[in-house]
């Protein structure tokens, strides 16, 4: 297979843990006889300090052009203590998602059986927590309009809108998920305050007796949500949600892994598929040689799978991943006793997908 990748490091630690995954893929090129073209873009503060835009229409075109995106982080701490910055980093993100279409948000999560003594939650309620969030990524209050301050400027403003039709084309792969998992479906909202969390129950409702009826469909008001995720998170199959409750369920959810350096995801619904890891830039740590590349990793396990449909291939990924956490050779989120650096790491994966 013959393919180009958009390959965007972005902020932070991003271009370290993006290398690790690079790394991983040129690896599964070598062994499967694939070839995987990477074209390098800016995105995020690195954007604009080069250009002034944190999305570049350079950027756009590469990504456009591509089969595929490998995203690694955005955000500078320059910018999150300035709220008078007229550009921002995370507008190139959002910007991206917006013109590439990418509506659908997934972001799976399970609970590592070897990490459950590391995991902030107690072990009885993390074994065998598996679940998956769909999360609606380019409406609702991100992108809402009217938004912006009074002349005054003593009040700012945002609005939430959702059409029937943005949550249709949500309802689908939420529900077509659950038939190939558990046959649940949760969706979280707000419904007894919003209106368009009761919109996202009507339509949702509908679809489901329509098209679903095998699968079961529960809600779950958001606040109640994010206390039942740490009180019992193996009563969930597959979330689905709006933008703004999808990111901060997903953030949450990341306690049930055990770190948020492991967790992937992937934002598809149009031509091209994103693919990133949940966190963020993590400034403290860039530079170091000690963020845990496994969720940038795992993300490029989801691009192969995904958009490319190299199911094997993404197998092997994640069995590396897990082979490097079951022996013990992790980064020190995981085990600040005992840890290797972000590169050892990505030459550990390397070295278990060669020798499988
Ligand atoms: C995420 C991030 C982004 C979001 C930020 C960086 C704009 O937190 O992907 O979850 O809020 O969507
Ligand atoms: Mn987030």
């Amino acid at each position: 297979m013959d393919k180009k990748i958009a390959y965007l490091p972005g902020d932070g630690i991003g271009p370290e843990v993006s290398e690790q995954a690079k790394k991983v893929m040129v690896a599964i090129a070598e062994k499967y006889g694939h070839k995987f073209e990477f074209d390098e873009a800016l995105v995020g503060a690195v954007a604009i300090d080069a250009t002034g835009d944190p999305y570049p229409v350079a950027t756009h075109k590469i990504c456009e052009e591509s089969d595929a995106i490998l995203f690694g982080a955005i955000g500078h701490p320059k910018y999150d203590n300035d709220p008078s910055a007229a550009v921002r980093p995370e507008e190139g993100l959002l910007r991206m998602r917006k013109s590439l279409g990418l509506y659908c948000n997934i972001r799976p999560v399970k609970a590592f059986k070897i990490l459950e003594d590391k995991a902030p939650l107690k072990n009885d309620r993390l074994d065998g927590a598996d679940l998956i969030v769909f999360r609606e990524l380019t409406s609702g209050l991100y992108f809402g309009n009217p938004r912006g301050r009074t002349e005054d400027g003593k009040t700012a403003f945002e609005t939430c809108t959702y059409t029937e039709e943005e949550i249709l084309r949500m309802a689908k792969p939420a529900f077509e998920a659950a038939k190939n998992r558990r046959n649940k479906v949760t969706l979280v909202d707000k419904a007894n305050v919003l209106v368009t969390s009761r919109l996202w129950r009507e339509v949702v409702t509908k679809f489901h007796k329509e098209n679903y009826p095998e699968v079961e469909l529960d809600f779950l008001f958001v606040d109640n949500a994010a206390m039942q995720m740490v009180l019992n998170p193996r009563q969930f199959d597959v979330i689905l949600t709006e933008n703004l409750f999808g990111d901060i369920i997903s953030d949450l959810s990341s306690v049930i892994a055990g770190s948020l350096g492991l967790l992937a995801s992937a934002s598809v619904g149009g031509k091209v598929g994103l693919y990133e890891p949940i966190h963020g830039s993590y400034p403290q740590a860039t530079g170091k040689n000690i963020a845990n590349p496994s969720a940038a990793i795992l993300s490029a396990a989801m691009l192969l799978e995904t958009s490319f449909g190299l199911t094997k291939e993404a197998e092997d990924i994640r069995t590396a991943i897990n082979d490097a956490l079951d022996s013990g050779k992790v980064t020190i989120d995981i085990n600040p006793d005992n840890y290797i650096g972000t590169t050892e790491f990505g030459d550990t994966i390397v070295a278990y997908i060669k020798n499988n």
